[in-house]
């Protein structure tokens, strides 16, 4: 079976410290379909991990695969197309209403002329479409500023999927959020796992959470994989390294 990611000894070309590069030697593969939690403590390299999957960060050495195609400046618009991102935070902006943020995840895919004139018609209507199904209706045309912290993560995953990806990078989607929209937005992870396939790569800090949605978890620790399996004893394994 191809993997949907693969990551082969990822050295980044930064460092924390001269002696400690961010990511060290990182490998792991990440199966189509699967849900994978990505956990550990802050700085241990999640969201630079997250980032060099879409080809954002400088490597030192290593190589990313992703549906079998390897990561070259040549392939990356390619690689690219199969993969939706979440950032930390949302990364919206904040004076644009959600319809216009949701297409911007369009930016980096269509024409500048394309985007100079406006969205094209089937464009805007998808993104209407994603923000109803996210539960979003009464709030299209308003301004993600004027929206609370859940909704806005909302926002942020209709734009991760307007390019209708195969893979959801989702980094911290529900840190910051109350309990209830917390589950909220991870069963709407869940259910485009479970509904369309999608393969689902989250980082969480939430072992609880992480054992309930995910197959299976990855866990960093200072630029390195110090666990890779399933997620049945996480809580008495690890909540003291990761001091949950
Ligand atoms: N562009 C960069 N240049 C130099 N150092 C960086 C850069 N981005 C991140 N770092 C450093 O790399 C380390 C890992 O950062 P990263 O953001 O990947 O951590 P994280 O695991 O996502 O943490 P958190 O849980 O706080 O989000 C940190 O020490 C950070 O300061
Ligand atoms: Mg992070």
């Amino acid at each position: 079976m191809q993997s949907a990611i693969e990551c082969e000894n990822l050295e980044t070309a930064y460092a924390v410290s001269l002696s400690r590069p961010i990511l060290n030697r990182i490998n792991c593969t990440i199966n189509p379909g699967e849900f994978v939690c990505l956990l550990g403590l802050n700085g241990a390299g999640k969201s630079t991990l997250l980032r060099a999957m879409i080809g954002l960060v400088p490597l030192k050495q290593g190589v990313i695969r992703i549906n079998g195609v390897t990561m070259t400046p040549r392939t990356l618009t390619q690689t690219r197309r199969d993969l939706g991102m979440l950032f930390q935070g949302g990364g919206l902006i904040r004076q644009l209403p959600a319809i216009e943020n949701v297409l911007c995840g369009r930016l980096g895919e269509l024409p500048t002329w394309k985007t100079f004139w406006g969205f094209p018609k089937q464009d805007r209507r998808l993104a209407i479409d994603l923000l109803t199904r996210l539960g979003l209706q009464d709030q299209i045309y308003q301004k993600t500023g004027q929206l609370s912290g859940g909704q806005q993560q909302r926002v942020a995953i209709a734009r991760a999927l307007i390019q209708s990806p195969k893979i959801l990078l989702a980094d911290e989607p529900i840190t910051g959020l109350d309990v209830m929209a917390a589950r909220q937005v991870m069963d709407i992870l869940s259910k485009l796992h479970q509904e369309q396939g999608m393969t689902v790569v989250v980082v969480l800090h939430d072992l609880a959470l992480a054992a309930a949605y995910a197959q299976r978890a990855i866990i960093l620790d200072a630029g390195r994989v110090v666990y890779d399996g399933n997620c049945d004893r996480l809580h008495d394994q690890f909540s003291q390294l990761l001091s949950y």
